[in-house]
């Protein structure tokens, strides 16, 4: 029998579309010329099943979606005390690009601001790896989780980098503060290609179903994450991955989310679905207007929110 999901899927997507408002991303040239009309929602049950309606062969930079899995790599590369001296875990309130230390510690606020995604970043492979050994290790566990080969988009990453002076900034200020060892260069070009992977949003649902079912490849059945990593990286994502938003974001829609500026959203209800949204126009928070929009219809209809 054929499954009445795509259809639903159909609908929830063309709801969204009805809803024009916002703008892609403008500091980055290749996101601010992003075909606006693209647009994809997926989900993934934690059994391995994937649904998707829209433009999921589409692919679009993964962003700060990836903060949430390179937090995982540092967590299992440098262990998750060693993280928590050197990341917080609470939000920031700010926006993502603003420093946010926190006085006592010095520490970034979160890992899903900027200043703590680079922190991450640095954290993975160890403090002596070179560019290329962290950005091999964060490409190869992202092909893994989304079962197939990814590949970083050269012109996204090119782009960012030539407009890169805050990040950069902000990696020397964590340099000086005494939170990365390493140089500050590399970490901030190894961070902006690690945001400038191209995924589908049916790499992202399947990506997410392994959050839901605790770091268990929902297709493969292989452990790509051990349990108290995803349990820690579910809690960031709950109270920190939609940036100021995320009050908004858990009472409204209420499962784990993570979004990026090409327009992406994962959503990770556990024990349950993976969603992926996509649509480039993003509101002033930085979050996909109809990927949020997408999120919420889903949540409601389908008994989502986990209160
Ligand atoms: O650091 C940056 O500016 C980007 N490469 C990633 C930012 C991002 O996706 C924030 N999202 N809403």
């Amino acid at each position: 029998m054929k499954s009445p999901i795509p259809d639903y899927l159909t609908k929830v997507l063309e709801n969204a579309r009805a809803n024009d408002d916002g703008a892609p991303a403008a500091y980055i040239e290749t996101l601010a010329n992003a075909d606006t009309s693209k647009m994809a929602v997926a989900l993934a049950t934690v059994d391995g099943k994937v649904y998707s309606a829209g433009d999921d062969q589409v692919e679009f930079s993964i962003q700060s979606i990836s903060k949430a899995f390179v937090y995982a790599l540092a967590i299992e590369d440098a262990g998750l005390s060693r993280v928590l001296e050197k990341i917080g875990v609470e939000p920031s309130g700010d926006k993502f690009n603003h420093l946010s230390l926190e006085k006592k510690t010095n520490r970034p606020m979160n890992p899903m601001i900027n200043a703590g995604a680079i922190t991450a970043h640095s954290l993975v492979v160890g403090p002596d790896a070179t560019l290329e050994e962290r950005t091999d290790r964060i490409l190869n566990a992202l092909s893994k989780l989304a079962g197939r080969q990814l590949h970083v988009d050269e012109e996204v990453y090119e782009a960012e980098l030539r407009d890169a002076d805050r990040n950069m900034a902000i990696g020397y200020m964590l340099k000086a503060a005494g939170i990365i060892s390493c140089d500050p260069r590399v970490v901030v070009k190894g961070y902006i290609r690690q945001c400038a992977i191209n995924v589908t949003v049916n790499d992202l649902a399947i990506m997410a179903a392994t959050l839901c079912n605790a770091g268990v490849h929902p297709v493969t059945c292989e452990r790509i994450m051990p349990q108290l990593s995803v349990r820690q990286v579910l809690s960031v994502m709950t109270t920190c991955g939609m940036y100021d938003a995320a009050g908004d974001w858990v009472s409204r829609v209420g499962f784990p989310a993570k979004s990026g500026v090409a327009g992406g959203i994962i959503g990770a209800l556990p024990g349950q679905v993976g969603i992926a949204a996509f649509s480039p126009k993003l509101d002033e928070r930085g979050n996909s207007v109809r990927g949020v929009i997408m999120c919420e219809q889903l949540s409601n209809d389908m008994g989502l929110h986990m209160m």
